[in-house]
């Protein structure tokens, strides 16, 4: 990790100290980047390949409104065969570069009826399915502790303040409970009816692994899901990936003009005295 923090400080002069993962999809938020110094995951020495030919990603810094601030524009997933640290190594080189706020976003399906594809949901909790944790292993006790709680890993406060501001933008968004599952196949409409028996709400393939690495390093954390569809079995019918696109770019338009009012709403970071 050494070596690729060294890398990311020898590309950028700008300190972090808000981030924000994007989803595949969902990178209209960039635009509201000032300033940015891009950075190429593949040029990053230790950064997790992309499998996806086209979509390699890359780390962007620059300013949001007047917060410094770091984008990563594409994730890896743990389907890829990327295992939890790797697809964790992102958020915890953030925190060592000094983020104190991280904003995760994923598209999603919806396991609750009442959701609509197009909106967004965010997240109040997660049932980590996925059968990996970014922390087995040694612990790293300068990172954070062995047993990290998770009470309130989303951020009562940053739940609110997103709240507040799709208000002002004129939508609601909602909260629920995000199933993480390891993919990349889809859910079958009997695990999807597993998913709402034990109380999730939504349910995708990413997010959890980071929150977990970021709540170890002990950062603030806030979710939030663009539904691209109702999960299998929801209503009657396939998922047809056309709609998903569709409606996942109905989410993802809100999302570009919710996150810039969620950062400017953040405690204005302290004056440097360097
Ligand atoms: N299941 C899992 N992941 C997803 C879905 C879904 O229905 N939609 C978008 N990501």
């Amino acid at each position: 990790m050494r070596e690729t923090i060294s890398y990311i400080e020898s590309r950028a002069s700008l300190r972090p100290c808000v981030a924000v993962v994007l989803g595949s999809g969902l990178s209209g938020f960039l635009s509201s980047v000032e300033n940015p110094q891009e950075i190429p995951y593949a040029d990053i020495p230790g950064w997790p390949a992309s499998t996806v030919p086209g979509h390699a990603g890359k780390l962007v810094f620059g300013t949001l409104g007047r917060t410094p601030g770091a984008i990563l524009a594409g994730r890896s997933h743990l389907y890829e065969g990327h295992d939890a640290k790797s697809v964790t190594l992102g958020v915890r080189v953030l925190a060592a570069l000094g983020v104190k706020t991280l904003i995760l976003t994923n598209a999603a399906g919806a396991i609750r009826e009442d959701l609509t594809p197009g909106e967004l949901v965010v997240l109040s909790d997660h049932v980590n399915l996925q059968g990996t944790n970014p922390l087995i292993g040694p612990n790293d006790d300068s990172l954070g502790p062995r047993f990290p709680d998770m009470t309130d890993v989303y951020s009562p406060r940053l739940r609110a303040l997103a709240r507040d501001a799709a208000a002002r933008l004129g939508f609601r968004v909602r909260e629920g409970v995000y199933a993480a599952m390891l993919g990349p196949s889809y859910e079958t409409p009997a695990e999807i009816r597993f998913l709402r028996a034990i109380g999730c709400d939504l349910v995708g393939m990413s997010t959890v692994p980071e929150a977990i690495a970021a709540r170890h390093a002990g950062l603030e954390i806030l979710a939030i899901s663009c539904v691209t569809n109702w999960a299998a079995g929801v209503k009657p019918g396939a998922i047809h990936h056309a709609e998903v696109l569709e409606r996942g770019n109905e989410a993802a338009s809100r999302l570009a003009r919710l996150l810039p009012l969620v950062v400017q709403s953040l405690a204005a970071p302290e004056p440097s005295h360097g």
